[in-house]
């Protein structure tokens, strides 16, 4: 049985436990961060604890103990799962109160964490690539924030399932804003990465930051506007990114084969590196 951490203890999944009156459950007042484990250890996680501190910053909550506090914790609960290889969730909810949507006078914010093994270097869709469905995005307009109400990406995920496909790409004001729980890219004709400039609309994502770094290091241009369902149809190559996919191709839009509809050569370099950048800096 895992071992998951809530509110300052670890304890067994089966008693892990939160109020019923706990704001995330009620109001998905919450925020949140997935951090890959590879080898053990966390990739880019002072990144994800940088965005989460701006997350709670901009709801206004005031994490429960020092953020610098919260890296041994994760390492005490990778230790204790003996997870080599998938995700460490981490919440931190408003915490609890009777029910009522303004702020309650005495916020008690409770912070969880629990692993999920599971590949991430090694699965079949590096190979295939993936087919993803467009649909319209009506998430809330602080996608900027990594709150837990995925409500949209819940029925986008869904959609795309009842689909037949892996994922559905989000369409706003006729141009692509991320995927349903992650950042979206196409790779034109002439070999330009082009993704959605960063802003409230999308979420910045900390994998897009890296293989931004890294596509810059490789002297590949990159444009960040937001591009249509009409230019991705007509890419080169497609991709998206996440912490726990990394860099993944999207080979079919709609029913379109992307190109030839295999996985891009820019797509699979920029995997390669961006797992050569996380095994070297995992801690
Ligand atoms: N999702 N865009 C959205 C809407 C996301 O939910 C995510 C992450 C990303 C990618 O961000 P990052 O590279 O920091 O993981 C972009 C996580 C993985 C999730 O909800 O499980």
């Amino acid at each position: 049985m895992r071992t998951f951490y809530v509110s300052g203890a670890f304890v067994p999944e089966d008693q892990a436990q939160v109020s019923v009156l706990d704001r995330g459950f009620l109001f998905g007042d919450a925020v949140y961060e997935v951090s890959t484990v590879i080898g053990g250890k966390l990739v880019d996680n002072a990144a994800h604890l940088a965005r989460l501190e701006r997350s709670l910053s901009e709801l206004r909550i005031a994490p429960p103990l020092p953020l610098s506090d919260i890296p041994a914790l994760q390492k005490e609960l990778i230790a204790r799962n003996n997870l080599k290889e998938g995700v460490l969730y981490l919440q931190i909810s408003r915490g609890s109160a009777d029910r009522d949507f303004g702020f309650p006078a005495d916020p008690k914010p409770v912070l969880v964490m629990f692993t999920q093994a599971r590949p991430v270097l090694d699965v079949p869709a590096v190979k295939t690539g993936i087919s993803v469905i467009s649909l319209e995005d009506w998430r809330w307009k602080r996608r900027d924030i990594k709150s837990v109400n995925l409500l949209a990406p819940v029925l986008a995920k869904q959609a795309a399932k009842d689909a037949g496909v892996a994922d559905a790409w989000m369409v706003e004001d006729g141009v692509v804003t991320d995927g349903s729980s992650n950042n979206a890219y196409i790779v034109t004709v002439d070999g330009t990465i082009v993704t959605r400039n960063l802003g409230n609309h999308i979420l910045a994502g900390i994998t897009r930051k890296a293989v931004l770094a890294l596509a810059e290091e490789e002297g590949l241009t990159i444009e960040e506007r937001g591009f249509t369902l009409d230019e991705a149809y007509a890419a080169a190559e497609a991709f998206v990114t996440s912490a726990s996919t990394f860099v993944l191709p999207v080979v079919e839009i709609d029913g379109k084969a992307v190109s030839q509809g295999v996985p891009g050569p820019i797509t699979q370099k920029l995997r390669q590196h961006y797992i050569a950048f996380a095994e070297a800096t995992a801690d």
